[in-house]
């Protein structure tokens, strides 16, 4: 089994160019010891990616992610940023289909598809989120819309390009609300994400793909979530926010 770790902040639509720089440095200034086969992947807004990436360039471990991108591959969409742009400023990981993307902005899997695919043409990678509203989950329905999202998000790759996919599971009710998926509730769909992929995929590619849990993970719940087996870190939102907050995230990963 040879898949990573992966400990991932995404910053949402917050902080301005210095603030968000500087909280890089706090980050960074910890110098947290990262374990084998991990990585800690800052997602910050378009306008900080360039800056971050020159921050980040000569620390083994730290990787840059844009929040999303356009599928197309250049031309008249004003105000779209291309998969390319982002290889072009060191970006190694694009985030595809998170909730807010999915309610806010419309993006269904239709759209998904032809976005992991501009990513993955630009030898990119893709952190493909995934996960249910509190409605879905009381009606018990939560199996069902994850194996849709998947299979028509991501199921018209073939086993190579799996190898540049990681999947995170994010229920929706637990985005922001401070209302964390317990560590049972976690490991259950982690599992059942990979039984999807074995069967699709088979084993190889199930064992080697990393799914990360997201969803009001921070730094007191971020270790027993990430030992369950199938959890292999995690997508961070507010926490990662707060260099302490993340740290403390990073740290559980060990
Ligand atoms: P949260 O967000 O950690 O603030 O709940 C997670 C996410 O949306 O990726």
């Amino acid at each position: 089994m040879s898949r990573k770790k992966i400990v991932a902040g995404n910053w949402k639509m917050n902080l301005n160019l210095f603030e968000g720089k500087q909280l890089v440095a706090d980050v960074l200034q910890k110098s947290l010891a990262l374990a084998e086969n991990t990585e800690v992947v800052i997602a910050p807004p378009f306008t900080q990616l360039e800056l971050a990436a020159t921050q980040l360039k000569d620390t083994p471990g730290y990787l840059l992610a844009a929040q999303n991108c356009h599928q197309e591959a250049s031309g008249a969409y004003t105000g779209e940023v291309s998969a390319s742009m982002l290889k072009s400023v060191g970006v190694t990981y694009v985030i595809l289909g998170h909730s807010e993307r999915r309610q806010y902005f419309g993006e269904n899997e239709a759209l998904l598809a032809k976005k992991v695919n501009a990513v993955l043409a630009n030898d990119l990678k893709v952190i493909f989120c995934v996960g249910e509203v509190l409605e879905v989950r009381d009606a018990n329905g939560q199996n069902e819309l994850v194996n849709q999202q998947i299979s028509g998000g991501l199921f018209h790759l073939d086993a190579a390009q799996f190898k540049n996919i990681v999947i995170a599971y994010e229920p929706v009710w637990a985005i922001g609300t401070g209302r964390t998926a317990t560590s049972g509730q976690a490991q259950e769909m982690h599992a059942y994400i990979r039984s999807l992929l074995a069967e699709k995929y088979g084993a190889e590619v199930a064992d080697n793909t990393s799914i990360l849990y997201g969803g009001s993970c921070k730094p007191s719940n971020a270790a027993e979530l990430f030992a369950c087996p199938d959890v292999d870190g995690g997508l961070i939102g507010g926490a990662s926010l707060v260099a302490a907050d993340f740290a403390g995230i990073i740290e559980a990963s060990r």
